[in-house]
């Protein structure tokens, strides 16, 4: 199957599954699973990074499926925290050329960071997917995740 066709299978299952679902922690373990089920050789590390509203500009790590995530990430550091302050898509080719670049797991060459928000275009949360191969993500990724977390998080 190709990337595209993956897409369209699992965000269907995903818009399926979480019907009528208002939790967001029950959305962000379900969407976290069924991508990292769909993409297992590249998503690595597939999850999100959620707005603390204690707390002045920080993320605090959310549902995710893969290794040991780092706890807390400052808006600007990082690439998740890059994604909060601009609120724009990052995609990184080789995640060892950026000097911002937060390594909680050494395996991650490549990574994608979507970012979240509610209808009121105000920000929840990142998607962090990060994958062990270098260049692992394109345009089609950037499409397809945006796509499904607007249809998620903000309709
Ligand atoms: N890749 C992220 C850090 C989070 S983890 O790798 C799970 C970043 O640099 O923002």
């Amino acid at each position: 199957m190709n990337k595209q066709a993956a897409y369209d299978t699992v965000i269907s299952q995903i818009v399926a599954v979480l019907d009528g679902e208002e939790n967001m922690t029950a959305r962000m373990a379900t969407i976290s699973c069924l991508l990292s089920e769909a993409f297992p050789d590249r998503f690595f590390w597939t999850g999100f990074y959620i707005v603390d509203e204690t707390k002045e500009n920080e993320l605090v790590v959310g549902p995710y499926q893969g290794t040991l995530g780092c706890l807390r990430i400052q808006y600007g550091r990082g690439v998740c925290g890059t994604a909060a302050a601009s609120m724009e898509t990052q995609i990184v080719e080789d995640v060892h050329a950026v000097k911002n670049h937060i390594a909680c797991d050494s395996r991650t060459n490549s990574e994608i960071v979507v970012p979240v928000v509610d209808k009121t275009g105000e920000l929840l949360a990142v998607l962090d997917v990060d994958s062990t191969e270098f260049d692992a993500f394109d345009d089609v990724d950037q499409e397809n995740l945006e796509r499904m977390v607007a249809t998620i998080f903000a309709s």
